[in-house]
């Protein structure tokens, strides 16, 4: 049996043939709208959710115990960003870091941090698997699959197919988009310069010799080809906040220890294209940096190119949750801390009443440090 309303869809059909030398029962043509392929960057992912409140914090020996999550968590973060030395690995031995990793999931600090708030992560040496490593770690793709399994990224997050653990949110969920976009500082760094004896003062006095000295020549690389092409991008990813997230510090002065600063070039460059993209924005994104791996607190400014205040970009430092470090090195850029117990950061965003981006540095005995407006 024909159902009815093919019957009627036959019929139809009879008309239009029947009928088509008089009148013409095709309907209007519609206007064929030709959409141009949209160009617009965007987050690797893209999370409902809104974000007002950022914590976060490095270096983390899985085994003790991590109060000052606690405090972390009374702030209630919308998200925790975990800054690198996560877990201290430094092995050939790939069960060695997996271990590690499976004492940090059963640390009941971590544990009612995890049931709070979202988690978010990169590494830095000691998680990515070796002090001070760079590309040539041979157990790097392992790692990688070590971190990947822990942190329980989404089935689609971009960087499990691609080299790295690079990495971009935007969180739009609330009245204001807040993109963080998470660095690798460790798969496609280059070798270190080895420093030749220089001796330099710590903030106490204390005499240290440098590890390293900055790269002279062009063709150095802290980030690598392919993660500064997507970074170019993601500058120019639409938001209301720019959180970007380095395990190493962006912001200090050259100190003889690891940091963006042996990387002068990569460091301009960043600045640059931070630049280049606020220029190209009606208005320009609220940027700031978040860092951690050197064992204590401090908030660093760095000039832009031209040497104007109003281009200077911020660094926050918060390090570490377990470890601490005997001194500060000295930084010219340091315009708060350093402290020098166990603390996590906190950055507010866009709250009634305070600055547009206020940093916060808090101790694992509850104590607000460090309170300063990184945008008024
Ligand atoms: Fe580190």
């Amino acid at each position: 049996m024909i159902p009815t309303h093919r019957i009627s869809s036959v019929l139809f059909l009879i008309c239009c043939i029947s009928t088509s030398a008089l009148f013409s029962c095709k309907p209007e043509p519609k206007a064929i709208i030709l959409r141009k392929p949209t160009t617009k960057p965007t987050a690797d992912l893209i999370v409902r959710k809104e974000v007002r409140t950022v914590a976060f914090g490095s270096c983390a020996h899985a085994e003790q115990p991590m109060p000052v999550l606690d405090v972390a968590i009374r702030q209630k973060p919308d998200v925790f960003v975990w800054l690198g030395d996560n877990v201290y690995g430094d092995t050939e031995d790939i069960s060695t870091l997996e271990d590690q990793y499976e004492t940090l999931g059963q640390n009941p600090h971590f544990q009612r941090l995890d049931s709070a708030t979202r988690l978010l992560a990169t590494w830095d040496d000691h998680d990515y698997g070796w002090n001070d490593a760079g590309r040539h770690y041979p157990l790097k793709e392992e790692s990688k699959d070590v971190f990947l399994d822990f942190w329980e990224d989404p089935r689609d997050a971009p960087r499990k197919n691609r080299e790295g653990i690079y990495m971009s949110y935007l969180f739009d969920g609330g009245k204001q988009d807040v993109h963080v976009i998470l660095l690798d500082t460790r798969t496609f760094r280059d070798d270190l310069v080895r420093s030749q004896s220089i001796i330099l003062k710590g903030s106490n006095g204390f005499s240290y010799m440098a590890d390293y000295e900055p790269h002279r020549g062009e063709d150095s690389t802290l980030l690598g080809t392919a993660q500064w092409r997507w970074l170019k991008k993601q500058l120019h990813v639409q938001a209301d906040y720019r959180i970007i997230a380095s395990s190493t510090q962006f912001g200090a002065e050259w100190n003889g220890y690891e940091s963006w600063a042996n990387f002068p070039n990569e460091q301009q460059r960043m600045l640059e294209l931070i630049e280049e993209a606020n220029q190209k924005q009606a208005t320009p994104i609220p940027t700031v940096f978040i860092s951690g791996d050197v064992h204590y607190a401090e908030i660093s400014k760095i000039k832009s190119r031209d040497g104007s205040v109003a281009n200077a970009v911020v660094d926050v430092t918060a390090s570490g949750i377990t470890s601490t470090w005997d001194f500060a090195t000295n930084n010219a850029n340091r315009v708060a801390g350093p402290i020098m117990e166990n603390n996590v950061g906190i950055l507010q965003l866009g709250r009634p009443g305070k600055a547009k981006i206020m940093a916060e540095i808090w101790d694992a005995t509850g104590q607000l440090r460090v309170e300063h407006s990184v945008l008024p």
